[in-house]
């Protein structure tokens, strides 16, 4: 067994947010799960190898390590503020060469700035990201996404839903436990910044994924497999 095969079933034993860069960012062993399923979902919205795509949260490039190879050159922009977890992914999962043929932008900063790169995008993937944001951190997300994102761009996140009424988070980033949000507070969030909001059935071990943007398509409903034509 190679050095790195023995590395990544020793990950697999890990807790999640434990120092690998594959249990970091989740249970290690929905690592795949989680590359392939940000990816599909990604294609059922309609996304297109032209597009300017922005992942909060990026950690080990989970989904950068399909969603990079696939965009065309500066396609794909990853904010991450651990940036040895974005180091770990190309070394162990990418490679450098994905680097300089693809050209990835990457900010390092912790504010939840998607205007930091001064384009729009045509998706914004926030992945288990606000499931440890707090009720400040989430609130300037959504501002922030909402200022970042084409008239007709889609803002795809992941959240843990607590029962209606309850009491927010507390303000700020907690890890690497979840935090919950009631779905009524997000959709008041998503109204009050501008975009429309709708919870999606798309398969996740352990979340719900909504869709938020300026003009969302009517039908989005996934069934028989459809998909969004852009
Ligand atoms: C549960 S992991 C999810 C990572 C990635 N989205 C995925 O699905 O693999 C949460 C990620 O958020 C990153 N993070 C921590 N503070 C952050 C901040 N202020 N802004 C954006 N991401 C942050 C963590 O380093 C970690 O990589």
């Amino acid at each position: 067994m190679s050095d790195r095969q023995s590395d990544i079933d020793t990950a697999e034993k890990l807790p999640a947010g434990a120092d690998h860069y594959r249990a970091f960012v989740g249970p290690p062993q929905r690592y795949g799960l989680l590359s392939l399923s940000q990816l599909a979902l990604l294609f059922h919205l309609g996304l297109r190898d032209t597009d300017k795509v922005l992942d909060v949260g990026c950690g080990s490039l989970r989904l950068g390590r399909l969603l990079i190879p696939f965009l065309r050159p500066g396609g794909y922009h990853g904010i991450e503020p651990n940036s040895w977890l974005i180091e770990d992914g190309f070394k162990n999962e990418l490679g450098e060469s994905a680097r300089q043929l693809k050209l990835p932008q990457f900010s390092h900063s912790a504010d939840f700035d998607c205007t930091f790169f001064g384009t729009e995008f045509d998706f914004i993937v926030a992945q288990s990201i606000i499931t440890h944001a707090g009720h400040r951190n989430t609130s300037r997300l959504f501002e922030t996404v909402s200022a970042s994102l084409t008239p007709t761009g889609i803002f795809a996140l992941s959240f843990w839903p607590a029962a209606a009424g309850a009491a927010l988070p507390e303000p700020d980033w907690t890890y690497p436990f979840n935090v919950g949000y009631d779905p009524a507070w997000l959709a008041s969030l998503a109204e009050r910044v501008g975009l429309d909001w709708r919870i999606i059935p798309w398969r996740h071990p352990g979340l719900t994924w909504a869709i938020a943007g300026k003009a969302l398509p009517s039908a989005v409903s996934f069934a028989d497999g459809e998909w969004l034509a852009r």
